[in-house]
């Protein structure tokens, strides 16, 4: 038998909700197969931070990059709670994992369930993945500021790309998109932003000669944005900067009908670092504590997770099991009675 070590990290908010679900539905999944999951909880977070003042202890760091794969629910307080100013949970806690750990490439898959309403009046087929690149881009942390506070101040963000980090992401997009529907999309803004532009278009363009197969198109981020609402069914897979990334797959989660189903996978392809999944979605203070969380996006993350593992079989169970439940969603359900029904609708 196989044993897989999985770091599990609830978070805060809604984050330990969904992944009680995740956890129900991937101990079912994996019941009496050859699997053994070993996990081991983490408690980091706003919670942990406002406890004790840790963010990722370099003991539990550690640990963690000893596991074969992380399962993440969501971390952050309420964005204007004012014990959290200059915690920055965010960046010390979730980019600091998905940068060190060598997250390059973000999958975040968009279907739209033919049972699920969707905000869209007729959204059509709908099934797309967003490659948001993971390591770079305004995400890097490479700013500061002048004259903090004066009416002269002056902040700047600086937007890393190289050529080493943009070819590999494009290069696995170009690879999803070959087993795919053979369509891929280059979002940026090279209108505007002219370096960076030139760069992922040459790379796209260069990659491109390996996938004949695959056609390529772009789209300025803006204009993206406007697709993804009048015809998101032309999408096969977008290829596209960390930060225009978070922003469309918050879109396209909504696109979907709702947040609470849109999936992540944080992906080290080449397997020196564990990768991690979890829900686009954040804590959600709003509804924390209430059972009002859709675990959806948690437990699809979970199947994502079986994929990366090599276990398909059990991915394509948990996927199954979600279809038909989301085919049954009538009224308002709790949290854990989505998890139960997904759980009950496994073959
Ligand atoms: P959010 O995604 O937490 O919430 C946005 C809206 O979506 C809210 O109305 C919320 O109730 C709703 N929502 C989110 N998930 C849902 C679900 N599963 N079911 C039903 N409704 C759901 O975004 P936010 O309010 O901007 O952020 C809250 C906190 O989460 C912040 O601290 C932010 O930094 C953090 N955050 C963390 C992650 C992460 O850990 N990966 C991702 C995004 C935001
Ligand atoms: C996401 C989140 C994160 C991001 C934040 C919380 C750092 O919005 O996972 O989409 O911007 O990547
Ligand atoms: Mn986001």
């Amino acid at each position: 038998s196989n044993t897989v070590k999985l770091a599990v990290i609830p978070g805060d908010g809604i984050g330990p909700e969904v992944v009680a679900e995740a956890l129900k539905v991937l101990d079912a999944v994996t019941a009496g197969s050859d699997v053994t999951f070993e996990k081991t909880e983490y408690r980091l977070g706003a919670g942990r931070f406002l406890d004790d003042g840790e963010v990722l202890p370099a003991a539990e760091f550690e640990a963690i990059k000893q596991a074969d794969a992380i399962l993440l629910g969501a971390v952050g307080g309420t964005p204007n709670d004012p014990r959290l100013a200059n915690a920055n949970i965010e960046r010390g806690l979730l980019l600091k994992l998905r940068f060190e750990l060598d997250h390059y490439v973000n999958l975040r898959p968009t279907v739209v369930y033919p049972t699920v309403e969707s905000p869209l009046k007729n959204p059509g087929e709908v099934d797309f993945v967003v490659v948001r690149e993971g390591t770079e881009g305004p995400y890097v942390g490479n700013g500061g500021s002048i004259r903090v506070g004066t009416p002269h101040e002056v902040a700047n963000e600086v937007s890393v790309n190289t050529a080493y980090g943009v070819e590999r992401v494009v290069r696995f997009a170009f690879a999803q998109a070959s087993a795919r529907r053979r369509r891929l999309t280059l979002v940026h803004k090279t209108n505007v932003l002219v370096f960076a532009g030139k760069l992922w278009r040459r790379v796209v363009d260069e990659v491109s000669a390996d996938f004949p197969e695959v056609e390529v198109d772009y789209l300025h981020v803006d204009a993206a944005t406007i697709f993804l609402v009048t015809d998101p069914a032309r999408f096969d897979v977008i290829v596209t900067d960390n930060l225009f990334g978070d922003i469309l797959t918050d879109l396209a989660g909504a696109i979907s009908g709702g947040i609470g189903l849109a999936a992540s996978g944080n992906i080290n392809p080449d397997g020196t670092f564990p990768s991690m999944f979890e829900p686009v979605h954040g804590s959600a203070p709003d509804i924390a504590g209430q059972q009002k969380a859709d675990p959806t996006a948690a437990i699809l993350s979970v199947a994502l997770l079986l994929t990366h593992l090599g276990l398909t079989d059990a991915a394509a169970e948990v996927t199954a099991a979600v279809r038909q439940d989301l085919a049954a969603r009538t009224d308002a359900r709790s949290t854990a009675e989505i998890g139960d029904s997904i759980v009950s609708l496994l073959s």
